[in-house]
């Protein structure tokens, strides 16, 4: 096993290990996950020919995080996933530590990738490289090695390259930590994909504001929707208030104008994209029909890496269903891609039902995988409880608070996240063998997380401190993967 090339080492353990990980009862049965091994961020979200192609961080060889490849599906729908070839593995000087996060974009009928090279010697240094490699194909990548080094200002926490065209020029954003350690975001613009200028930090605290707004800022990303520039980016540090920043790490989105020229972005606050315990490092791309579609990592770095139950089973992690983003109200929506809906099988609708005062459950509204919608169509009541299996979804009118609470992964009681929310209006949710996608009002807000109940767990049940009246849709849903 010694002298073979990372590549087959790869093949070799997902031949010897694939079985472990498909018998795990909590394997998911409509969500990308990893063969075997530990994923992580989504890299190269792009639409190439005809097929939509999501890559991810990828370490084979454990549940822990490594030296990290990408893996790479690809699709005509967002829903069937076929596995392509591995795309890159870490097997140059530049890249030796791992192949790490980075972006796709198509010119000239070619697709190019730009990731970080992640390099450390023998006393632990760390140096990154910003890399490129093409592909003809979609499918095999040639390295042309590293085409940016670390500025000065910044430590070697310089990495993850989002590359975008504006204007007939190229652009690239890259997350970073300036020598004082604090996190920002920096602009390089190209005129041709190769040769790379550094343009100066767009955000951060080089720009003397928001100073002490975390040590690293990762997995930036640029785009523009409506009339906003929408600055996506997962900083590392921030301090829970409230009911805000209350993972280990964050990720959420500016909102402003950008002067590509300067440059300098005019921005307002940061607000995070999710509300659940596992979201981060997402990405966006754009399709044919013009549509903002976002993947994000279906887990968060560290947090109970130790205690989450697939790992016995030799994988750890998978990606959010891709969703689509929209600007509405002075916010971002995001709601579930309409594709979805081929894995609807066994409707069952529920229409004006009301509930006063009870706990109720609904005949055929039970199981371990399934889509349900909820749309209220009357609201006399303070609180409104939804549990599925070990969960709990909860509205609470007086506090304006939506709470999602789950069974700790160490089975020692339970955790929750919230939100504020003026009115429930709908609910849409994804519920997989051992995850949790609930999209409210429309995808105002989005609570994502892992959740493992008991393998035998299949009640769904409502309950109202008041009166209610709702319409309720539910579906089984095909097993993809
Ligand atoms: C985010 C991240 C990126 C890095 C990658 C390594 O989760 O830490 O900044 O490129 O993961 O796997």
């Amino acid at each position: 096993m010694k002298h073979l090339h990372p590549i087959k080492k790869a093949l070799q353990q997902i031949k010897e290990k694939q079985d472990i990980a498909q018998s795990d009862p909590h394997r998911l049965h409509f969500h990308i996950m990893p063969p075997v091994g530990l994923l992580n961020d989504p890299n190269g979200f792009v639409f190439y020919q005809g097929h939509y192609h999501i890559f991810y961080q990828w370490n084979p060889f454990a549940t822990t995080h490594g030296q990290k490849y990408w893996g790479h599906r690809i699709s005509s729908d967002l829903v069937h996933w076929e596995e392509a070839p591995i795309a890159l593995a870490p097997d140059e000087w530049f890249d030796k530590d791992g192949c790490y996060s980075g972006s796709a974009i198509v010119h000239n009928e070619k697709l190019y990738i730009f990731y970080t090279g992640n390099v450390k010697d023998h006393d632990g240094n760390r140096a990154s490289y910003q890399c490129l490699a093409v592909s003809d194909d979609g499918l095999h990548f040639d390295k042309k090695g590293p085409v940016i080094e670390v500025p000065k200002g910044y430590t070697a926490h310089f990495r993850d390259p989002k590359v975008f065209s504006k204007d007939g020029s190229w652009f690239m954003v890259i997350g970073a930590q300036n020598t004082q350690e604090q996190g920002e975001v920096v602009l390089y613009s190209s005129p041709d994909l190769e040769n790379w200028f550094y343009r100066g930090p767009l955000t951060g605290a080089h720009r003397n504001e928001l100073d002490n707004f975390g040590y690293m800022w990762e997995c930036p990303d640029l785009f523009r929707i409506k009339d906003q520039d929408i600055l996506i980016v997962s900083p590392q540090g921030l301090e829970a208030k409230g009911y805000k920043f209350n993972n280990i790490y964050q990720s959420g989105y500016f909102t402003g104008q950008v002067d590509y020229e300067s440059p300098a972005y005019q921005h307002g606050s940061f607000e995070e994209l999710d509300r659940g315990f596992d979201f981060y490092a997402p990405q966006t791309t754009v399709d044919e029909s013009g549509r903002r579609l976002l993947f994000g990592w279906m887990g968060n770095a560290e947090v109970g890496e130790t205690q989450h139950p697939t790992a016995e089973y030799g994988w750890i992690h998978a990606l959010t269903l891709p969703r689509t983003l929209q600007w509405k109200k002075g916010k971002l929506f995001q709601t579930p891609v309409k594709e979805l809906a081929v894995l609807r099988k066994n409707e069952v609708v529920y229409e004006n039902i009301t509930i006063i005062n009870q706990h109720k459950q609904f005949n055929q509204v039970a199981g371990k995988v399934f889509e349900l919608q909820i749309t209220v169509t009357d609201w006399s009541t303070n609180i409104f409880s939804l549990t599925i299996g070990e969960s709990t979804l909860r509205f609470n009118q007086n506090s304006s608070t939506f709470t999602l609470e789950r069974k700790c992964f160490n089975n020692q009681g339970t955790e929750s996240r919230h939100c504020h929310l003026d009115k429930l209006e709908n609910i849409q949710l994804f519920k997989d063998t051992s995850s949790l996608e609930v999209f409210i009002n429309n995808g105002e807000e989005v609570f994502t997380s892992r959740i493992f109940d008991d393998t035998n767990e299949q009640a769904v049940s409502f309950q109202a401190d008041g009166q209610v009246t709702f319409n309720l849709q539910k579906w089984d849903l095909e097993k993809i993967f």
